[in-house]
């Protein structure tokens, strides 16, 4: 695993090098990002009676699942896919380029460059392997508690210049967009196409609470206050204050 998290290292430290001033903080985001996936990942895999080498495998997945954020920002110089790429798949296809897993046995490392392709769908297919599904489940729970972990500090006094993390979405006191609510409420995911301002964000971020395939990863929810700053966060209406116990439930689920 150091080794590959040498690999990993060396893949991006050119990108890193040849950031400017204004981009390198959004490069280092994803670097840390990467390594702090693979600790959550790590933690799943603790907590499940996983196959060492399937537990390696989603470990290695864990660490390379945004490899495509590194050409993507360097190509368009954003981070939203509506606006660029698929950076799933660019992912697969950068791994495949670089020759950065030719170390691995080749079924290991397929299931590595399926679980980065699938990594950020919005549904997983149905017809894929057991191994593949378990291995992107786990990449895929490790990212939201870390992609909340990044947004929160962002969404706390928002100021101008904070748009790449928070997708250039603003803050609009008092206003939710219906759609995204009614997600919640329904208890599923809601949809970033359908966000037009902040609270709309801090809404998808709760609805992820039911989109968690590990118990882990729900109680790392809870017992990171995740729930209660989000919440704090939204409008002070009956509406939203609805929405809290379901939410408390599903993750104590
Ligand atoms: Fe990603």
């Amino acid at each position: 695993m150091e080794h590959l998290k040498e690999i990993f290292n060396e893949f991006v430290s050119p990108y890193l090098q040849s950031a400017n001033d204004r981009e390198r903080p959004d490069i280092q985001l994803k670097i840390d990002h990467s390594f702090d996936v693979f600790e959550n990942s790590r933690n799943i895999c603790n907590s499940l009676q996983l196959s060492a080498e399937l537990a390696e495998t989603a470990q290695i997945a864990a660490i390379y699942h945004d490899t495509g954020r590194f050409p993507q920002y360097r190509a368009y110089g954003t981070f939203k896919d509506s606006e660029s790429c698929n950076h799933g798949t660019l992912g697969a296809r950068t791994v495949l380029k670089h020759n950065l897993l030719n170390g691995l046995p080749k079924k290991q490392r397929n299931t590595v460059l399926g679980a980065i392709a699938l990594h950020n769908r919005s549904a997983l297919p149905a017809f894929i392997s057991d191994e593949l599904r378990t291995c992107t489940e786990i990449v895929r729970d490790s990212d939201k508690i870390d992609i909340i972990k990044i947004l929160i500090p962002h969404m706390t006094g928002v100021q101008s210049g904070n748009e790449v993390p928070l997708m250039g979405l603003k803050e609009k006191p008092g206003e939710v967009t219906p759609a995204v609510l009614q997600a919640v409420k329904e208890g599923r995911q809601g949809a970033y196409q359908a966000m037009s301002c902040l609270n709309d964000f801090r809404l998808l971020l709760l609805s992820w609470a039911y989109d968690l395939n590990f118990e882990w990863s729900r109680k790392e929810m809870l017992k990171r206050g995740y729930v209660d700053t989000l919440m704090n966060q939204l409008p002070d209406t009956d509406q939203i204050h609805a929405l809290h116990t379901p939410i408390i439930e599903q993750l104590n689920s």
